[in-house]
């Protein structure tokens, strides 16, 4: 499916962070041949506790600004993953996530987690032949972008407007799609388990007429 120039400015935008992401010690290992179950398993669980706050902003957000669009709820996948593996849920739900107060920011957040599944499939595979011999039903949440037709990736490229409506449009877009990076750079950045990373605080705007022009 061809990119509108809003997706690729929006890539463009956020590929250092999506780099920076990879390179973190913990998610630079998933390529890698020797990684161990201990680490696969700590890898689900800072995505659980990242996502526990995002799962639970995306589900207000999206009945409000986008009430036929669906996408998984990742904490469940990520549970059960860590229960097929046999491994204990550490990290509890000590991370912040503010919801988006507008369409286009929800839509920034949609692109990092939708966009995330592109790399899972290759990731997934990579897990089942490593040392650590992944199980598929431990991969859930991996092989989330492989797992429907049309892909999760293809339903948020039907959603994503071709053009900005505005300036602002693109600006809450890319704050949405930043935060969201920023967010699983602070949970895959932190060493201590016992450190509470929080989301920088964000408020709605507080003006009622931006935020009307930017509702659908
Ligand atoms: C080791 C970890 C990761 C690897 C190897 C990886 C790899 C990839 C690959 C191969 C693509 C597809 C690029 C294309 O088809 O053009 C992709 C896209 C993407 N990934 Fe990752 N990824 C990783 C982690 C993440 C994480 C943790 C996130 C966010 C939570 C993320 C967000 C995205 C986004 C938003 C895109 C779409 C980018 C675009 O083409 O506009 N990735 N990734």
């Amino acid at each position: 499916m061809k990119r509108s120039p809003l997706l690729s400015w929006l890539s463009r935008e956020t590929s250092q962070m999506h780099r920076q992401l990879e390179s973190t010690p913990l998610l630079s290992k998933l390529l890698d041949d020797s990684i161990s179950l201990e680490e696969v398993s700590e890898v689900l669980d800072r995505f659980l506790w990242a996502y526990r706050p995002i799962d639970r902003a995306l589900e207000a957000s999206l009945s409000r600004f986008l009430p036929t669009y669906r996408t998984p709820l990742r904490t469940s996948l990520l549970i059960a993953d860590l229960a097929a593996l046999g491994q204990p849920v550490r990290k509890q739900g000590t991370m912040t996530f503010t919801p988006p107060c507008t369409l286009p920011e929800t839509l920034g957040i949609l692109y990092v987690t939708e966009g995330s599944t592109l790399g899972g499939t290759m990731i997934a595979d990579k897990l089942e032949q490593s040392l650590a011999r992944i199980p598929r039903q431990a991969l859930s949440f991996f092989s989330l972008g492989g797992s429907g037709s049309p892909s999760l990736w293809e339903k948020f490229l039907v959603i994503f407007p071709s053009d900005p409506d505005s300036h602002d449009f693109s600006q809450e877009l890319l704050r949405g799609a930043t935060r969201t990076f920023r967010h699983f750079l602070d949970a895959f950045s932190s060493r201590d388990s016992t450190a509470r990373p929080e989301d920088p605080q964000t408020t709605c705007l507080s003006d009622h007429h931006l935020a009307d022009s930017l509702s659908p």
